[in-house]
This record gives structure tokens, C-alpha cells and sequence, in this order.
């Protein structure tokens, strides 16, 4: 009997335990303690060094706004209830030290990264698992000891497609620190539209900006350099480092739409999809922009794209200009050009002292290994990954599945994608990439990270732009974050269940796995025809601007376009 009431007990406090610290990511080490910790609003936060007083002024915040607390931040450390400490003994970017003793919090780094993750582990903390009492707040005492399992944590957003503005922005990286992301790329450019306000070249954002994915017409929407530097500003506070991505030679219809003189021609269906290769302006003018827009963003980190130019490349072999410049170049073929162009452009990007991004197109340019980063979205071609590591260079996992947040995310929806019938679900997020990477890439140091990329063709609406990235943006955290051997999917879905307290206090709209009916899909879009497999990004990418026109094309037109791009690939075969 004694036995049994013995187990029942260690049961119920092993469940009290499990419940009592419920962080996502999951940290490393959680060791829970004997005791409680309360404070009140007379409690104090000290820091032991001055460069950590913004990082106290943005507890305070949070933890104002989540439980209506107004803590003062004080240097006199001996008083202080909650110290941040900046330690002397060396840890990695991101790791630290979290004490819950029934006296005092102390959170502790060698670096600021860390102790700011530190921070928002005590805030999940104290926003779930305490208890308002008089004003007390009591905490399980216990003892954290965390690191990241990656360095790159990304989140991307296409803001051609559709504009969101600078307060979702915000919000969207408020979420990324909650979840110690710590990387936005920013995709400023595309067909749709031009988002970012270039001084020398004022037509980009004025005319370029105009029109998106579903309208094109639409008023320009761009951002100009001043909020620019408010965003950035705003995510260095957060330790989330800003990307942007100026995208060519191709998905440039905006770009030339606003300056013609630079576009690289047209086909059907990809009207001015690239910049022109042959006019040595082009050259000047988008090292131009590309000067501009490092200025803006201290991470010295620019990304190109370079995906998909051969959708709008068939226009390059038909002009005689670029003929001419393929001949002078002894050039075998509009690849070889391509290829230059990137390299060409590549080398403006370094020669400013920036680091290159692209997408995975280019690991079949020579670009230098330790100046490059490249970003795996292909996963039907697991070659360009091994080829990128092979190459050496530096790669962020971002394959279309399971890592693409516009896909269909259950069964049961009908707006977005899906490969094959394969749809992401938060499962696949959270299990990537340990159970769909062979282990020799797997284990491969040149992978600094994962990312999900939330493209915007579906998506027009906050609400359904809330709903395809929530909870999964929960699941890439801990993906990005957890050790793969700290991972349980079972545990984690515990942990996500209970915060969705959370999400509905925030007024978020968010997708429940576990009770599918509870916020019904959000659709922006009539539902599309099926598409066959091979033309899921020239339909869905390009021959928007005349699916722009309108939600309410009939099918019969639809199938109209979709059937003449599949010409154009029969014909590129
Ligand atoms: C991409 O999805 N075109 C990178």
C-alpha cells in the first residue's frame, strides 16, 4: 500500500514537474528543485554590467505586459531579486545558465545572446506555469543549463507577393525571440512587387511597389530606408539578425517594370522576368541598389536569390545583343552567362566586405567557399546539397518540404500547396532534419542551420498569415534549438498544447493540430486547380500576373495558362 501511495506521489509531482516548466525550445538540462520562488511588484532586476540594462528594460516590458508587473531595474545588485549576469568564463553564442532558487533568479552568460535567451525562458516560464496570487507570482525552483543546437535559426517572409507593413513585422519578430529565432530574411523583391526604397533609383519603390499578388493594381506599398532601420534596429534588440534578399537575375518584373531599360526580355508568361546580362548598365545600376542596401542592414550579409532564372532565360537566346556577348565571351550556352552575371554580382556584394546568400541555383557557380552561403530549398534534388557541401560551403537547410510555411499544413486544407499530395504538418517540422538527412550530411559542420521560408501567393491576410505560421514556426524552434537527442515529439506536443493559452491571449489565429475544427482554415484564395508536380513554381510564381488579376478566373482560363507554361516545359526538356 505504502509502495503504491509512494508511486502515486512520484507520479503526480513527476507530472507537476513536467508541467512546471514548460519552455519551447526545450533546453538542454532541466533539473527541477525543492521550493518555490515569489516575487511581487516590489521585486527588483540588477545587472552586474551596464551593456545588459537594455536587456533588464525588455524583461520588464514583456513582463509587464504579461502580467501587469512593474519591476524596477536597478545596478545595486544586492538587492535585486532577478540578476543578469555577464560571466568571465567563455560559453558558445546563445548558451546560459538559469537559477530559480526559492530566494533568487539569477541568469547568467558569458554573452549577451545568452543571457537574453535566459530571459525569455524565465518569461515562458512565468507567462505559463505561475500563479497570480495577491500579486504574487510563485516559480518552481529549478536550474537550467542550455545551448543552441544551431547558429542559424530563420524565418523567412516574401513581402512581394503581399505587403504586410512594419507593425506585423514587429510582431512576427517578437515571436521570432520568444522562440530564439534569431534570423529574418527579408524578400524585398519579385515579380509582384519592389519593397524597398532605393534613393538613386526612386521608380523602384514608387512604381515597382505597386500592384501584388492579387491585385495588380494596388497601391505601392515599399518601405522606405527609415523604416528599414527601424526594423533592423527593432530586431537587434531581439538578437535576430535582418537578410535582405534582393532577388536576380531573375523573379525581376518589378525591377523592370519600373526601369525597362534594364530588363533582360520576355516570353510568354514570363514577361521581363530577368535583367538584361548584356548591357554593361545593368552591371552599375544593381551594384548601385546593392550598395544602398548594405548600408542599411549591419549584417553584411546580402542575399541574391538566383533561383529559377530558367523560366525567363529562354528570352535571352533570342536577342541578338546577348548573342553578341555570349560570342565575345566565348560562352557555350545562356547557363554559362547566367552563371556569370551571379558571379559578376557576387563579387559587388563581397568587394563591399558582405557576405553572399543564394538559393541553391548557385552552388554551380564559382563562388568562394568561405564568402558564400548557400540555401538548400530543393529537396527532389538532394545532389545540390551534397554538391554544396562537397563544394564547402556553408548551407541553411530549407527544403520546400517540410520547411515551406505556405504548404497546406493537414489533410483537411485546401489553400497552399503540397508536393506530390505531401503536405508540412507540425510533425514533419519538428522531426527535420533528423529523420529525412543521411547522417554524413547530417553531421556535417557546414550546416549552420534551418530555416522556414513563408512564401505569400496564398497568403494576403494577418490572420491566415498568423495561421500557416502558427504553431509550426514553434516546431522550427525546437527543431533549430533541441539537441536531436533531447527531442520528443510526444512531450513537445504537451508542452505546445499548453501554450496555446498563450497564442489565444496574444489574439492569435492559430492552427490546432489536436482539435482541427477549433480556428477553421483561413483561405485568402479560391481553391486552385490541381497542378501537376513539374509546374508548381511556374504557375504558381510567375503566371501570377494573370492570376493576379483575379481570384475569380474561371478554371477554364486557368487551365488555359497552366497549360502553356507546360509547353514551354516541354519544350526546355
Ligand atoms: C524558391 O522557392 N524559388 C527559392
Amino acid at each position: 500500500m505504502k509502495f503504491k501511495l509512494l508511486t502515486a506521489f512520484l507520479l503526480i509531482s513527476g507530472f507537476v514537474m513536467a508541467q512546471s516548466f514548460n519552455i519551447i525550445p526545450q533546453p538542454k538540462l532541466v533539473n527541477g528543485k525543492e521550493g518555490q520562488f515569489s516575487f511581487n511588484n516590489h521585486a527588483t532586476i540588477g545587472v552586474n554590467d551596464t551593456s545588459l540594462t537594455e536587456l533588464a528594460l525588455y524583461f520588464q516590458k514583456e513582463i509587464g505586459k504579461a502580467k501587469g508587473l512593474s519591476l524596477a531595474v536597478t545596478d545595486n545588485k544586492s538587492k535585486a531579486a532577478i540578476d543578469l549576469v555577464l560571466t568571465n568564463t567563455a560559453q558558445s553564442t546563445g548558451s546560459y545558465n538559469l537559477i530559480i532558487s526559492p530566494e533568487h533568479i539569477t541568469v547568467s552568460s558569458s554573452n549577451k545572446e545568452g543571457v537574453f535567451y535566459g530571459l525569455i525562458s524565465l518569461l515562458q516560464l512565468i507567462k505559463l506555469d505561475s500563479i497570480g496570487d495577491n500579486g504574487n507570482i510563485y516559480l518552481q525552483a529549478c536550474e537550467v543549463t542550455d545551448s543552441p543546437r544551431y547558429q542559424w535559426r530563420g524565418l523567412m517572409l516574401d513581402e512581394s507577393r503581399h505587403f504586410f507593413g512594419k507593425e506585423k513585422v514587429k510582431q512576427l519578430l517578437d515571436w521570432m525571440a520568444y522562440y530564439k529565432l534569431n534570423k529574418f530574411h527579408w524578400h524585398l523583391t519579385d515579380v509582384q512587387g519592389w519593397r524597398i526604397e532605393i534613393k538613386k533609383y526612386p521608380k523602384l519603390a514608387t512604381i515597382g511597389g505597386m500592384g501584388n499578388y492579387s491585385d495588380t493594381s494596388a497601391k505601392a506599398k515599399y518601405y522606405t530606408q527609415d523604416d528599414i532601420r527601424e526594423i533592423v534596429a527593432y530586431a537587434a534588440n531581439r538578437f535576430i539578425t535582418v537578410i535582405p534578399e534582393i532577388d536576380m537575375p531573375g523573379h525581376a518584373t518589378a525591377a523592370n517594370r519600373a526601369y525597362p531599360e534594364f530588363t533582360g526580355g520576355s516570353v510568354a508568361n514570363y514577361q521581363n522576368f530577368t535583367f538584361n546580362p548584356a548591357n554593361e548598365n545593368t552591371y552599375q545600376y544593381l551594384a548601385d541598389i546593392i550598395k544602398e542596401t548594405n548600408a542599411l542592414f549591419p549584417a553584411h550579409m546580402i542575399h541574391l536569390g538566383g533561383d529559377e532564372v530558367a523560366f525567363g532565360i529562354k528570352a535571352w537566346s533570342l536577342d541578338t545583343a546577348i548573342a553578341h556577348v555570349m560570342v565575345k565571351r566565348n560562352f557555350e550556352g545562356v547557363n554559362e552567362l547566367e552563371r556569370y552575371f551571379f558571379k559578376r554580382m557576387a563579387d559587388t556584394v563581397s568587394s563591399l566586405g558582405s557576405k553572399v546568400l543564394a538559393w541553391d541555383e548557385a552552388t554551380g557557380t564559382d563562388l568562394p567557399a568561405d564568402k558564400t552561403i548557400i540555401f538548400w530549398w530543393r529537396q527532389n534534388l538532394p545532389g545540390q546539397l551534397h554538391l554544396a557541401l562537397q563544394k564547402k560551403y556553408q548551407v541553411v537547410l530549407c527544403p520546400r518540404l517540410p520547411l515551406y510555411f505556405d504548404f497546406v499544413q493537414d489533410t483537411g486544407h485546401v489553400s497552399g500547396p503540397k508536393w506530390n499530395g505531401v503536405f508540412n504538418g507540425i510533425s514533419s517540422v519538428y522531426n527535420f532534419p533528423d529523420t529525412q538527412t543521411p547522417p554524413e550530411e547530417l553531421n556535417n559542420k557546414l550546416i549552420i542551420g534551418l530555416q522556414a521560408n513563408v512564401w505569400t501567393e496564398s497568403i494576403e491576410s494577418e490572420k491566415r498569415l498568423d495561421f500557416m505560421l502558427f504553431p509550426r514556426i514553434a516546431g522550427l524552434a525546437e527543431a533549430g534549438w533541441t539537441a536531436p537527442e533531447l527531442k520528443n515529439e510526444q512531450a513537445f506536443n504537451e508542452r505546445l498544447k499548453a501554450s496555446f493559452k498563450n497564442y489565444d491571449n496574444a489574439g492569435i489565429y492559430y492552427y490546432n493540430p489536436f482539435d482541427p475544427s477549433f480556428h477553421p482554415e483561413v483561405v485568402d484564395f479560391a481553391p486552385r486547380i490541381k497542378i501537376p508536380k513539374v509546374q508548381r513554381y511556374a504557375s504558381n510564381r510567375i503566371s501570377k500576373r494573370s492570376h493576379a488579376k483575379g481570384r475569380g478566373r474561371s478554371k477554364k482560363q486557368q487551365k488555359v495558362s497552366y497549360a502553356s507554361v507546360e509547353r514551354i516545359h516541354k519544350k526546355r526538356k
